[in-house]
């Protein structure tokens, strides 16, 4: 049997403190301490602890070259079982063909290793984000400033005040106006209905091709509204329609080229069920009558970008431009929008039928009414967008 070990792989030696009662009794601290060797790979799903002698097995072999299994010490072949049963060593034979197969899609995609490592393990899968912050007393800035001191200073200085040249506050026109009307929308309504030509403006602005650049029979550009790493516009929008009139509620692909909306399978749980997990419990946001996952095709972007260190921080990037673009595309037509990175990544891949190792969210964004009242706090200090309540005026 021909087998070489996984393409990315690093390993962690992480240190585990646990309550120990006896230590507790015994007049000692109440804590005990477990270091473990755990392994990382891109392609797995779970991390795997090895032993020493795994660890050594895996170090010995390429990941590039195959060799015969036969050829290895008789010492290795507990560690050989166990690792080929765990996916960190692929071989070529039917019977593990499952991980092999993961393993040659991550290697299709030219992932930076270390980039795909940190995708991987910042994902996260079922995760109540708002109740974490709401056991740990961190969700307003009073309660941040208590649990956490200060925070670094909000304008740095770098030298001599007195150096400073100061510049003039020009007169804002219409464009100063509608950066100053942006502000993150925590309270939509939940009730109103988007009509069908915002909806479909809303999305020709941010996601829509401009116009198409054709190299070759296979090979086109696409022009947007928005900058895009190597011109690629690896992101793509996959939505969750909540309340848009004339479509029926459910998940779609939206066709950048094509301008249309692609119906996708419904979710295995209610709409709003779905749209509150993707967003990791946030239901300031998921009665959005819109919601737009931030997806970046991985091999669009790295067959350019092919194991470049720079190629991830690219798609991050992206993510943010088309936020902005959505933010302000909202703010001009009177919507209200949101991003967040807070995000359930592993049910949204679920949801949407996405391989991780291929395509994978970033961000949601969102737009839709603002509400009338304001019920989650909104960051509106000049009250742009929200007009004063009496006792203010
Ligand atoms: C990358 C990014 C992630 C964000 N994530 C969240 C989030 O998880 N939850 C949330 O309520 N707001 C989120 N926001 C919105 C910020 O909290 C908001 O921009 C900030 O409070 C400033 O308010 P403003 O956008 O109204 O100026 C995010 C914004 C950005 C750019």
């Amino acid at each position: 049997m021909r087998i070489r070990r996984c393409a990315v792989l690093f390993f962690e030696p992480r240190e585990q403190i646990g309550f120990d009662l006896n230590s507790l009794l015994s007049g000692g601290a109440g804590l005990h301490r477990e270091l473990r060797w755990l392994a990382l790979a891109a392609h797995l799903e779970a991390e795997v602890e090895v032993d020493g002698d795994e660890r050594e097995l895996l170090g010995a072999l390429s990941p590039g070259f195959w060799i015969d299994s036969a050829t290895l010490e008789p010492r290795f072949a507990a560690s050989l079982q166990r690792l080929l049963e765990q996916g960190l060593i692929v071989a070529e034979d039917a019977r593990h063909a499952g991980y092999r197969e993961r393993d040659d899609t991550l290697r299709a995609g030219h992932w930076w290793p270390a980039a795909a490592m940190a995708h991987r393990l910042a994902r996260w899968q079922g995760l109540d984000s708002v109740s974490v912050m709401e056991a740990n007393e961190m969700t307003t800035a009073a309660e941040l400033r208590r649990k956490l001191g200060p925070p670094p200073v909000h304008a740095p200085q770098r030298g001599d005040a007195r150096a400073r040249v100061t510049l003039p506050r020009v007169d804002g026109n219409d464009f100063d106006a509608l950066l100053a009307r942006r502000a993150t929308c925590r309270n939509f309504d939940g009730e109103r209905s988007l009509p069908f030509e915002l909806f479909a403006h809303m999305l020709q602005r941010v996601f829509a091709a401009q116009a198409q650049v054709r190299i070759d029979d296979d090979t086109v550009f696409l022009k947007k509204h928005t900058p895009s790493g190597g011109g690629l516009h690896p992101t793509e929008a996959y939505l969750i329609v909540q309340r848009v009139d004339g479509v029926a509620p459910g998940l779609y692909h939206y066709h950048a080229a094509d301008h249309a909306l692609q119906p996708l399978p419904a979710p295995d749980e209610p709409l709003e069920t779905f749209a509150r997990r993707a967003l990791a419990g946030q239901h300031w946001f998921s009665n959005a009558p819109v919601l737009a996952v931030l997806a970046p095709r991985y091999a669009r972007s790295f067959w350019k970008y092919r194991n470049h260190p720079k190629a991830y921080r690219a798609l991050v990037l992206d993510s943010g431009h088309l936020s902005q673009t959505l933010y302000l595309s909202a703010t001009e037509l009177g919507l209200a929008a949101f991003v967040t990175s807070a995000i359930n990544e592993i049910d949204i891949e679920r949801g949407f039928g996405l391989d991780p190792l291929v395509e994978g969210p970033l961000a949601v964004c969102g737009f839709g009414w603002r509400a009338q009242r304001m019920e989650t706090t909104e960051f509106d200090p000049n009250e742009e967008v929200w007009t004063p309540t009496p006792e203010k005026q």
